[in-house]
C-alpha cells in the first residue's frame, strides 16, 4: 500500500502570524467568521488578540466560547447550532486541542450533516464532503490539532473518549503563533509539551512509520527534549522552538498514527477529566517498557534524540533502558507525577479503563499486540 502524507493546505509560523488570519479570509472570500474558543482564553484575552485584528479589518464575526476541557459530544452540536444560527462559513478555532478538535467536528458536520449525533464519526469516519474552511490557531505547545486530521470527542454517557480521523477535516490554514502561547502556566506547558513528546515517539514506533514520518519524529524529539524544561521555565524562546517542535510532530503522526500510550490516556481523561498531556505522559515509560520488544533498533535512536551519549556502543537492553530513562527523567523534572492514584483514578475501575483503551482508535497501531490483561497489568504497575 503506498504512503499517504496530507498536511495543511497553509501555515504561518513566528510571532506576529495572526495577522495573516485577516488576509486569508478576505483572500477566500469569506464574509462571517465564527470564532470558536474556551471561556478561559477569553478571560485571559488571549482570544482578544485575534478578534482585536478582525475588529481592526472590519470583519464581521461571532464567538462561540462554551468549549470544555476534554469537549462533549453536546458541545459540538451546540456549536453546529450556533454556526448555522450566526450563517458563518469560516470557523477560526482559538485554543488548545479541546477548542480545535470541536470546531473540526463542527466544521465537518456543517458539510456532512448526516453525522449530527457525532458518534457516527469515531474512527475512520466516512464523510462524503472536504469540511466548512477552519483556521486553526494554536495556543498550547502538544496536541498539534491545528496540522493533524484527527479530533478527540468526549462521550460522557459512556465515559469514554473517542477519536476520529478523517483527511476532510484538516484546518485549511494553521496558525503557530508563539505569542499566542506565551500566557501559558508551567503545569500545561508541562503537560502539552510531553504530550508532544508521546506524539513524536509514538509515531516513532507505531507499525505505520516510514522514512519520511521518522525524519520528522526524531527531529521533533530532539527540539522538544532541548527545550520543553526552558520552555516550562517561561523562556520565550524555548515557548517558540516548543511550538514548532510540536508542529513536526503532528505532521508525523497525523500521517501514522499513534498507539496504547494514546489509547490508556484517553479513558482516563474521560472519567476524571484528567489533561491529556499528564495521562500521556505518566504512562509513557511504563508503555515503552512494554513495547520494546516489538521496537528493533528503534529504541536507540530515540535515546539518541533525547540526548543520551555513547549510545552506538551499548547494548540493546542499555539503549532501550538508556531511552526510557531519559524520557523519564524529562517527565521527572518538569514534575509531572508518577501515579495515578494520585490524580483521583479509583482502583474498581482499571478493568473498565483497560476495555476503553483496548477498544481506541489508536491500538491497532501500536507495534506490539496487546490484549486487556496486559493493559491493565500497565495500568496497575503506575496505581
Ligand atoms: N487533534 C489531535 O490530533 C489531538 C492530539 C492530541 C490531543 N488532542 C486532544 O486535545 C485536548 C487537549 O488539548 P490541550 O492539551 O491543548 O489543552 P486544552 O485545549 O484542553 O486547554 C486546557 C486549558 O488551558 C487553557 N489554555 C490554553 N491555551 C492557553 C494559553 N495560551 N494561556 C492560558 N491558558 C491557556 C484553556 O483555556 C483550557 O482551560 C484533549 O481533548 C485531547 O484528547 C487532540
Ligand atoms: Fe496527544
Amino acid at each position: 500500500m503506498a504512503n499517504r502524507i496530507i498536511l495543511n493546505e497553509t501555515s504561518y509560523f513566528g510571532k506576529g502570524a495572526i495577522r495573516e488570519i485577516v488576509n486569508e479570509v478576505k483572500k477566500r472570500g469569506l464574509k462571517k467568521v465564527m470564532v470558536a474558543t474556551d471561556p478561559d482564553l477569553i478571560k485571559c484575552m488571549v482570544a482578544a488578540k485575534v478578534t482585536d485584528l478582525l475588529n481592526a479589518a472590519g470583519i464581521d464575526y461571532a464567538v462561540y466560547d462554551h468549549i470544555k476541557v476534554n469537549p462533549t459530544i453536546e458541545n459540538v452540536q451546540e456549536g453546529v447550532a450556533f454556526c448555522k444560527e450566526q450563517g458563518a462559513d469560516v470557523i477560526v478555532a482559538i485554543g488548545g486541542g479541546s477548542a480545535i478538535d470541536t470546531a473540526k467536528a463542527i466544521s465537518i458536520i456543517m458539510t456532512n450533516p448526516e453525522f449530527a449525533d457525532v458518534r457516527s464519526l469515531e474512527g475512520a469516519s466516512p464523510t462524503k464532503h472536504k469540511a466548512m474552511p477552519l483556521i486553526a490557531v494554536s495556543t498550547t505547545s502538544g496536541t498539534a490539532a491545528e496540522v493533524t486530521i484527527n479530533y478527540v470527542i468526549t462521550d460522557r454517557e459512556k465515559g469514554r473518549k473517542f477519536v476520529c480521523a478523517d483527511p476532510h477535516d484538516i484546518p485549511v490554514v494553521a496558525i503557530v503563533d508563539p505569542d499566542m502561547c506565551a500566557s501559558m502556566p508551567r503545569g500545561l506547558c508541562a503537560a502539552t509539551g510531553m504530550d508532544a513528546l508521546v506524539h513524536a515517539i509514538e509515531g516513532y514506533i507505531t507499525k505505520g512509520a516510514w522514512e519520511l514520518t521518522d525524519m520528522m519524529h526524531l527531529k521533533a524529539i530532539e527540539i522538544i527534549n532541548k527545550w520543553l524544561r526552558k520552555s516550562v521555565e517561561g523562556d520565550m524562546k524555548a515557548r517558540e522552538e516548543m511550538a514548532i517542535g510540536q508542529y513536526i510532530a503532528g505532521m508525523g503522526f497525523s500521517n501514522v498514527g499513534l498507539g496504547i500510550d494514546h489509547s490508556m490516556a484517553h479513558p482516563l481523561s474521560a472519567l476524571y477529566d484528567i489533561p491529556h498531556g499528564v495521562a500521556c505522559a505518566i504512562l509513557l515509560a511504563p508503555v515503552l517498557k512494554f513495547n520494546a520488544p516489538a521496537t528493533g533498533e528503534r529504541y536507540r535512536e530515540i535515546a539518541r534524540a533525547m540526548g543520551v551519549e555513547g549510545v552506538d556502543s551499548m547494548s540493546q537492553d542499555q539503549y532501550r533502558q538508556a531511552s526510557i530513562d531519559a524520557v523519564q527523567k524529562l517527565a521527572d523534572d518538569i514534575k509531572i507525577p508518577r501515579c495515578l492514584s494520585e490524580l483521583g483514578v479509583k482502583e474498581k475501575d482499571l478493568e473498565f479503563l483497560a476495555e476503553s483503551a483496548l477498544a481506541d482508535a489508536c491500538t491497532p497501531g501500536n507495534p506490539r499486540d496487546v490484549t486487556a490483561e496486559e493493559l491493565l497489568a500497565i495500568y496497575k504497575a503506575i496505581y
